[in-house]
């Protein structure tokens, strides 16, 4: 095992929103599946590897994919709890030395720095969340020439229905839209709704609809 690196821990996170997310984590031994996001694999795995900004991290199964195929990552989340794991995960894996993992609550505060890719995989809350304005700052840290890959559920998980029967999910292009980009300044390479089986948390197996929107700064 390697020794686990230093992380940088904002100090602008709002309380209830880290309480939320660690809670959530810490009911469960494991939460997610520890695989990379399916889109996530498809899209990075075609590029060359650069660096790469993983935002909501959670347990680190993309970060440390990502850094497994030769990407230079910081990989940010607001729970402690889901860092804690995500590190431990990355050390297991001899890939510490590539991933920052760093504490942020992205709606206080945002990573420094212009990535090659800039990935938000179902960065979505129940509770309060400015995603819109979160969106926007991802885009604001892409590199020329670099990407945003954002995926998202375009419908409620099957599991997931009971809970919150009312919330509203945006098509891929409401979210395209809401990023507000200069058409001059980028390129729409993807704009779709993807269906796929997928697996709960509980290991589950249902139909999924996934958004997956994609852009290039030029
Ligand atoms: C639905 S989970 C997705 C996790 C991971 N990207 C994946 O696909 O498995 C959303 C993640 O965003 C994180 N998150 C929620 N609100 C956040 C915020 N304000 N700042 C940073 N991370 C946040 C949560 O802790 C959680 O890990």
């Amino acid at each position: 095992m390697q020794a686990a690196a230093t992380r940088i821990e904002s100090e602008a996170v709002d309380e209830e929103t880290a309480r939320y997310w660690d809670e959530l984590y810490a009911a469960r031994e494991r939460y997610w599946s520890g695989r990379a996001n399916p889109h996530l694999v498809t899209v990075a795995g075609a590029l060359p590897p650069g660096t790469v900004l993983d935002l909501g991290c959670g347990e680190g199964g993309d970060a440390i994919w990502l850094a497994r195929q030769g990407w230079r990552v910081t990989a940010v989340d607001v729970s402690r709890t889901a860092l804690d794991r995500a590190a431990a995960e990355a050390s297991a894996a001899g890939v510490t030395g590539r991933i920052d993992f760093r504490r942020h609550d992205l709606t206080r505060d945002f990573p420094d720095g212009r990535f090659d890719l800039v990935s938000a995989q179902f960065l979505q809350s129940p509770i309060e969340f400015p995603r819109d304005e979160v969106l926007r700052a991802a885009a604001r840290a892409v590199a020329p020439g670099g990407r945003l890959l954002i995926v998202e559920h375009g419908e409620m998980p099957p599991w997931a229905r009971a809970h919150h029967p009312e919330t509203h999910f945006p098509t891929p292009q409401e979210t395209l839209a809401s990023l507000a980009l200069d058409p001059d300044a980028w390129h729409t390479e993807r704009v779709e709704a993807v269906h796929r089986e997928g697996t709960g948390p509980n290991g589950e197996t249902g139909h999924l609809v996934d958004n997956l929107v994609l852009v290039r700064r030029r």
